[in-house]
């Protein structure tokens, strides 16, 4: 593995998907093995017999390396609930070391590893452990997706300092606007600009 980036967002819903999707596409184009992995995900469909869900068949449609679900979604529930409430409800506790194993045995497979959270930064894993403990367990930069819509500025600056109170890295920042016609945009990416200190890194335009 040359490289691997963990995608946080302001929130769910904001486009991590999206933009996770974005990059492994890039570099794909790039010429780079890359894969997708989502280590927990809940809300699930049963797809051919199988409960799946949507966003690891999204980031494995966009990557072009092939691995095991087991390793690139080693933790799914099938309601679209916390998942620390839906593996409670499933009378399983989701360990960071089964993550950081599969995380692991992914970076022997590809040139570029984007792993994707679930939901916000700090959204629960476990009665202890968050998602900004997965991050810092697995030790790489952080993309921040910031979801483009009132409130925003106030989400990202939350966000910043809670990656910085960890003296975990963040690489950059992408504006993405998961939902349409926002005002003031421009006057809100440079508010966020200013205000963390880091220019922002892309920006994704509404676009279906
Ligand atoms: N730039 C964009 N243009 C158009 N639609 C977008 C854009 N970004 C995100 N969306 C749409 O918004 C919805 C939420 O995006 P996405 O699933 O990527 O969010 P997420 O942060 O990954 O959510 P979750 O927390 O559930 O993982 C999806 O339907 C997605 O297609
Ligand atoms: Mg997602």
């Amino acid at each position: 593995m040359k490289q691997a980036f963990f995608i946080t967002g302001t929130d769910t819903n904001v486009g991590k998907t999206y933009v996770a999707c974005k990059l492994i596409r890039d570099y794909v184009a790039q010429g780079f093995k890359v894969i997708g992995m989502k280590p927990v995900a809940a809300g699930c469909e049963l797809v051919d017999g199988e409960w799946t869900n949507d966003d690891v068949l999204k980031l494995q449609a966009a990557s072009n390396v092939k691995a095991p679900r087991a390793l690139t979604n080693p933790y799914f529930f099938k309601e679209p609930i916390a998942p620390h409430i839906a593996a409670e409800k499933a009378g399983i506790k989701i360990e960071i070391e089964v993550i950081k194993q599969a995380f692991d045995e992914l970076t022997k497979l590809a040139d570029i590893l984007i792993v994707e959270g679930a939901g916000g930064f700090l959204v629960p894993l476990n009665e202890a452990e968050t998602i900004a403990d997965l991050a810092a367990v697995l030790n790489i930069p952080i993309i921040l997706v910031v979801g483009m819509k009132l409130g925003c500025i106030n989400h990202t600056l939350l966000t910043v300092e809670a990656i910085k109170a960890r003296n975990l890295m963040l690489d950059g920042w992408i504006a993405n606007q998961a939902e349409p016609g926002m005002s003031s945009y421009d006057e809100n990416v440079a508010t966020i600009a200013q205000k963390i200190h880091l220019n922002c890194m892309a920006n994704c335009p509404y676009s279906l």
